[in-house]
């Protein structure tokens, strides 16, 4: 019988990708980013999937973590996690800026790996243990988990955004999900805006009454709360004090042409991500003569993501489509203005780049955080850079020191990343001061801390028995 633990987290994957046969490395992605840390200190097991198709692997630990791979068939793969979550869930909680797939064949899916999860994350829970759930692919688990361990201390919190009433209300199955959800104690947002969409749902779908923040249903209260998720401040500062990423950040801009202006755009390369629009915007200078192509390169890194799924592969062209033209229009012999690298890089060589860009450019059309404008903060001790950041992310309730734009405005868009280029240093250290205090207060293991503690935490509000 497997040892059981009195702290899990359950997501959808594992923390770690596979290098070669056996080799394991921790992944990249602003889940694993923010939790790692939390699992390391805190002696527990991770729940979740480890990236290959029709394959069982044993729990094995790594890193100070013990891990529990759970399996995913070649179909499931297609159906529970390119189609529900990324072909249904993903575009409908992103403002349906692709068009989701409601298909009756991928919900099945969905609900068999959350039941899956659910009894996997039941069998290795201990006697009241405190069990945290992860994310819009395990949306059913709370309430499944529940009714198999109803000694358990729930908690889930959802890093994308959560729909107003009018987009969640297309799902076919929105009391499922809803329902699934309210089977946690603490559910947990990145915005207050995500909270009290779903205090109304609940109301509006279940008929479920709420005092503030807490919602009644089957004799229990279960909080909704906002907890905006952040990066690991002081690994990033630390990283960016090291010589060779100091030296790494020089060598890159003199790679680059030591042009004037190193803009810098981070991503999964996601359609929610607006890359398409800084593209856009930033051609648009070069052609008007605004920017001399010498003068700013835009460095647009790209992590492959979902490659299987329709609306990526598509996106993947546009993009290409638009970095050639851009640069055959405007490059010259030996130059081009957009360097574009669809690759995944390490933390170190990241550090670097945030270190040697002068103009962070983060433009999501819709966006539950976006780890990547704080993580360029934390790398910017020297008070130089400055942050374009879409309003549209949540990490916008936070960060109003950065150049705000609406990333459909095209015009707007090119105003701020000229405003960024054009600042004073005396500008953007003032800016970059708070920004800086914001994100060093509100890290990590903050955002973890205090989910945490409102999970363990009892509601001081009594449950309506007859409710629900
Ligand atoms: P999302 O969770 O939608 O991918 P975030 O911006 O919140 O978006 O988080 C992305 C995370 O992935 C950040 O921690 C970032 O450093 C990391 N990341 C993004 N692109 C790359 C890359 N090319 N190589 C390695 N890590 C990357
Ligand atoms: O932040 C949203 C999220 O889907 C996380 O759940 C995940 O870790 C990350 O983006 C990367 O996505 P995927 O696991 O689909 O590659």
């Amino acid at each position: 019988m497997q040892e059981r633990s009195s702290f899990l987290i359950v997501a959808n994957r594992l923390p770690v990708d596979r290098v070669g046969e056996s080799e394991w490395r921790r992944s990249p992605g602003g889940l694993v980013t923010a939790i790692a840390p939390v699992m390391q200190r805190r002696d527990g097991a991770w729940l979740g999937w480890h990236g290959a198709a029709d394959e069982k692997l044993e729990p094995f630990d790594y890193d100070g973590m013990h891990l529990i791979p759970i399996p995913l068939s070649a179909l499931e793969v297609e159906r529970y996690y390119e189609g529900f979550s990324n072909a249904t869930l993903w575009p409908l909680y992103h403002d349906v800026v692709a068009t989701p797939v409601y298909s009756r064949v991928l919900w099945d899916a969905y609900r068999r790996v959350n039941e899956r999860f659910a009894q996997a994350a039941a069998e290795a829970a201990d006697e009241g243990a405190v069990v945290w759930v992860q994310d819009y692919q395990l949306q059913l688990v709370p309430a499944m988990l529940r009714r198999l361990r109803p000694d358990l201390r729930i908690g889930f919190f959802l890093h994308i955004p959560f729909p107003p009433a009018e987009l969640f209300c297309q799902l076919p199955w929105r009391r499922e999900i809803l329902e699934g959800l309210l089977g946690a104690d603490l559910v947990g947002f990145q915005r207050p805006g995500g909270a009290s969409n779903f205090i109304r749902l609940s109301r509006r779908l279940l008929g479920l009454p709420h005092q503030k923040n807490e919602i009644h249903v089957d004799g229990r209260v279960v909080r909704a709360q906002a907890f905006p998720i952040s990066v690991d401040f002081g690994e990033y500062d630390n990283l960016v004090r090291r010589p060779e990423v100091i030296a790494r950040a020089k060598e890159i801009r003199a790679e680059l042409g030591d042009p004037d202006h190193v803009l810098l755009g981070v991503d999964r390369l996601d359609y929610t991500k607006g890359i398409g629009q800084r593209l856009k915007a930033f051609g648009e200078l070069l052609a008007e003569g605004t920017i001399q192509p010498g003068e700013a390169v835009f460095v647009q890194i790209a992590t492959p993501s979902r490659e299987r799924v329709e609306e990526y592969r598509r996106l993947r062209n546009d993009i290409e489509l638009s970095v050639g033209r851009i640069n055959g229009e405007h490059g010259i012999l030996g130059m081009q203005p957009v360097q574009y690298l669809h690759q995944s890089y390490t933390r170190q060589e990241l550090a670097a780049l945030y270190l040697a860009a002068d103009v962070m450019v983060v433009t999501p059309l819709r966006d539950g955080m976006n780890l990547v404008a704080k993580e360029y903060i934390a790398c910017h001790h020297d008070l130089r850079g400055a942050l374009v950041l879409s309003e549209f992310a949540g990490a916008a309730d936070e960060l109003k020191h950065a150049f705000l734009v609406n990333p459909y405005d095209v015009d707007g868009l090119k105003r701020a990343m000229v405003a960024g280029m054009r600042a004073t240093p005396h500008e953007l250290a003032r800016r970059m001061r708070f920004l800086r205090r914001r994100v060093s207060t509100y890290d990590v293991n903050r955002w973890a801390g205090e989910f945490l503690s409102a999970l363990e935490r009892p509601s001081t509000v009594q449950p309506l028995a007859s409710a629900g």
